[in-house]
């Protein structure tokens, strides 16, 4: 870790719930390497007081929807997540239904792969938030994967059965309340960053590694990017939260990603997966590997 007078604090004695922030009841969309599971404890380090918070690379929302900020922005650079989150938002019941009309196609008939297949290529023939909703929560593991040369959307049926029309109706209308204070904008990160006021707090949650270019669409992203529009912020006085995702071990470059001398005042392991005290439950058996450790970096002490 290069961050400069960096705090390491453990979350087993931080985080957790009982910090004031509630994430919602479940995730709306399916994301890979979305921020859901530890979402209250990321909160937990917010500064106290803030202006604007923004997510700005704001996939599946999960800071943003736990958050439920009073004035808030979340941007992505992908137009149909935008297209979703907005609709979410201003008019629930258009979310619902556009996922209803789709999963009684998936169940329409015996085969739901060849179903599946249909709203892919309806998907891919006209990139469009109403299929990307329903792919995310039925493609195999919901990882949506971009084809690098065409950006043609290649993810396979899943296995598991989508989300009931219920279960999803009932987590619509709990996200579309937390989002009342929300804007969203189809949007780079620089832009987005750059336009952020003094006393607001800005997260990040980028994709990182080459490996990742091709899910989300994500071919822009550079890490040296990130560094300097953060380093903008601090000087300018905006807080800045970073998440740096530790499922990603050695042989991928996450783990060399560059953190610049004295850009961050504090270090947070995240802990997520098995607790501590499970592994002492288990007779001394190391489980090390199944502690996924991510690390949070904030500009802020
Ligand atoms: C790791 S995901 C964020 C997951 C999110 N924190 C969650 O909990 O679901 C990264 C996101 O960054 C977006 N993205 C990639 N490049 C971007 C860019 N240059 N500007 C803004 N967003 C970008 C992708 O579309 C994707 O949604």
């Amino acid at each position: 870790m290069n961050a400069q007078n960096s705090t390491i604090l453990d979350t087993d004695l931080f985080g957790g719930p009982g910090l004031g922030y509630r994430r919602p009841s479940g995730s709306l969309l399916k994301w890979i390497g979305n921020k859901y599971k530890m979402a209250e404890q990321i909160c937990s380090y917010l500064p106290k007081n803030f202006g604007t918070f923004h997510e700005v690379f704001l996939g599946g929302a999960a800071i943003l929807g736990t958050v439920s900020p009073k004035e808030g922005v979340g941007s992505d650079a992908y137009g149909p997540l935008i297209e979703i989150w907005e609709a979410v938002q201003n008019n629930p019941q258009k979310v619902i239904n556009w996922y209803a009309e789709r999963y009684e196609q998936y169940y329409s008939s015996e085969d739901h792969k060849a179903q599946y297949e249909q709203i892919k290529a309806r998907f891919n023939n006209k990139p469009n938030g109403p299929d990307f909703l329903f792919l995310c929560r039925s493609c195999y593991g919901g990882v949506i994967r971009f084809r690098k040369s065409d950006g043609y959307m290649s993810t396979p049926c899943g296995v598991h059965k989508p989300l009931r029309v219920e279960t999803f109706a009932k987590r619509t209308l709990e996200w579309s309340d937390r989002l009342q204070g929300c804007q969203f904008v189809q949007a780079d990160f620089r832009e987005m960053m750059a336009a952020a006021k003094p006393g607001d707090v800005i997260y990040c949650d980028p994709p990182y590694v080459d490996s990742q270019a091709i899910l989300y669409g994500a071919q822009d992203f550079l890490v040296s990017d990130l560094m300097a529009a953060i380093a903008e912020c601090k000087d300018r006085g905006v807080h800045v939260m970073l998440s740096i995702d530790g499922t990603k071990k050695s042989g991928n470059r996450v783990c060399d990603v560059q953190i610049p001398d004295g850009l961050f005042e504090t270090e947070i392991d995240i802990h997520v997966g098995r607790s501590m005290l499970k592994r002492f439950q288990m007779n001394g058996k190391s489980l090390e590997s199944d502690v996924v450790t991510d690390r949070l970096l904030l500009t802020y002490a």
